[in-house]
């Protein structure tokens, strides 16, 4: 990202924000909390929430970094100078650097999966992600690789790449999903994935639902107001903001398509937990012919899809330290780099290779797995994501002003015009409303 450029087109806005969106979070996350969380009914859930609060919040996040041109930080304190709305500009922040550091975790799994696929014997994966020194380096690396492109600038290399690379995902995991739905005993997956057991629905499942949603989506700690800011005024938010969450959504359930069939017909259960992907696709891969470069060809192209989002991670408190700090962007990449690094070691040692950090568990079972990582996904993946986004769309709705918002997104939108009241509405009341009563059902208000 240069220091305050402008998307070339339209179409740059869209992929760079898709790429940011397109992840780990549809691949490997979305998958193992649908699985954990009752399968098709977490999904129709998932859905709905994607539609009714994932879309218009997104809007306004676009909006805000449009009209302010600044950070998530500068854009709070343009609009109210010297109010302690500020500190929700600091939480982003916060949440970019710990999300960065468990999802390094996983991407360096990933890296290492390219080549264990090829070798033609990937092994057992509890072995693998036991043991730290794998572990830490392949994080190591990953970081190291995410800081090394938000230093040199992303618009070079990194954005020619992804956009052959995407599509390419995008028709493999269109061939895996012909594949797995013809294994003996599919069937049952695609049921469990799609028929949705309403009785499953509880408050734990709507608060995995709404924080998967705003994790898979980038919402919740400013990088849309971020990426809001490079948009032109001529260019249509609203139509921009549709297709990304139709592409993320997209592949969220393609990714369910290919994993729920594969494991039913493996006889495996669905609430293994954050090691779904990693077990149940080379099991797959194990018996197909070509499988050894079908699964590292597949493991590459999600590598390449979580760097398009640690770029964006560290991005935003890149440019919040640059901005706010006065330090070169050159010394700072480096230092918010090794500060993520450093906090992703107890997550990439809670697999096995450290006790204490396997059977972390200081959050109740009911919300998260008891190891260092999936504790931190829920801390940062889910709750602050959450309670950002609350504040985020109060200070959008009432203290700068859903008109104000609604105005912005109507400039250079043909037909947001349609949808002008109704986005208001659920800004300032629908949506700071919906989160709230999730959150506080988190804490058992409502047992
Ligand atoms: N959306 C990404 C994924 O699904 C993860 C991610 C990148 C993210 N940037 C973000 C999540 C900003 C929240 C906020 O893999």
């Amino acid at each position: 990202m240069q220091a305050r450029g402008e998307w070339s087109s339209k179409i740059g806005f869209i992929l760079a924000a898709s790429g940011s969106a397109i992840g780990l979070g549809n691949i490997w996350r979305f998958p193992y909390i649908a699985g954990k969380n009752g399968g098709a009914a977490f999904v129709l859930i998932y859905l709905i929430i994607v539609v009714l609060i994932g879309l218009p919040y997104m809007l306004g996040e676009l909006a805000i970094g449009r009209a302010a041109q600044r950070n998530p930080v500068g854009a709070i304190e343009a609009i109210r100078p010297r109010s302690p709305w500020k500190g929700v500009g600091y939480l982003g922040v916060l949440t970019g650097l710990g999300i960065l550091s468990f999802y390094g975790v996983i991407a360096g799994w990933t890296v290492g999966y390219i080549f264990k696929m090829l070798s033609g014997n990937p092994g057992d994966f509890a072995t693998f992600i036991s043991d730290p020194v794998k572990v830490i380096l392949l994080l190591a690396f990953f970081i190291l690789i995410t800081a090394g492109i938000v230093y040199g600038g992303v618009s070079g290399g990194i954005e020619r790449w992804s956009k052959i690379l995407m599509p390419l995902l995008f028709v493999l995991m269109l061939g895996l999903i012909i594949y797995a739905n013809t294994l003996p005993g599919s069937g049952e997956g695609l049921k469990f994935y799609l028929m949705p057991d309403i009785s499953k629905i509880d408050g734990s499942v709507l608060l995995a639902a709404l924080g998967q949603a705003f994790f898979s989506l980038s919402l919740g700690m400013g990088l849309m107001i971020t990426y809001g800011s490079y948009v032109t005024k001529s260019d249509d938010l609203f139509s921009s903001a549709g297709y990304i969450v139709l592409f993320d959504s997209l592949i969220a359930l393609m990714a369910g398509l290919i994993i729920f069939p594969a494991l039913f017909a493996n006889h495996q259960s669905p609430e293994v937990g954050a090691k779904l992907v990693f077990v149940v696709l080379p099991e797959m891969f194990a018996h197909m012919s070509g499988g050894a470069v079908v699964g590292s060809l597949f493991f590459l192209l999600l590598s390449v899809a979580a760097l398009t989002s640690t770029i964006s991670l560290l991005e935003v408190p890149v440019a919040f330290v640059v901005d706010e700090k006065k330090i070169s962007r050159k010394k700072v990449v480096w230092i918010v780099a090794f500060v993520a690094f450093l906090l992703g070691i107890p997550s990439a040692l809670s697999q096995g290779a450290n006790p204490f950090l396997t059977h972390f568990g200081l959050i109740p079972q009911r919300l998260s797995d008891p190891d260092f990582l999936s504790q931190m996904s829920f801390v940062f993946g889910d709750f602050s994501l959450a309670l950002g986004a609350l504040l985020l769309s109060i200070f959008i709705g009432w203290v700068w002003g859903a008109d104000k918002a609604a105005a912005e997104i109507k400039q250079g939108s043909k037909t947001f015009g349609a949808f002008f009241k109704a986005w208001v509405f659920m800004m300032r009341y629908f949506i700071p409303v919906v989160i709230f009563i999730i959150l506080l059902n988190l804490f058992g208000i409502f047992d």
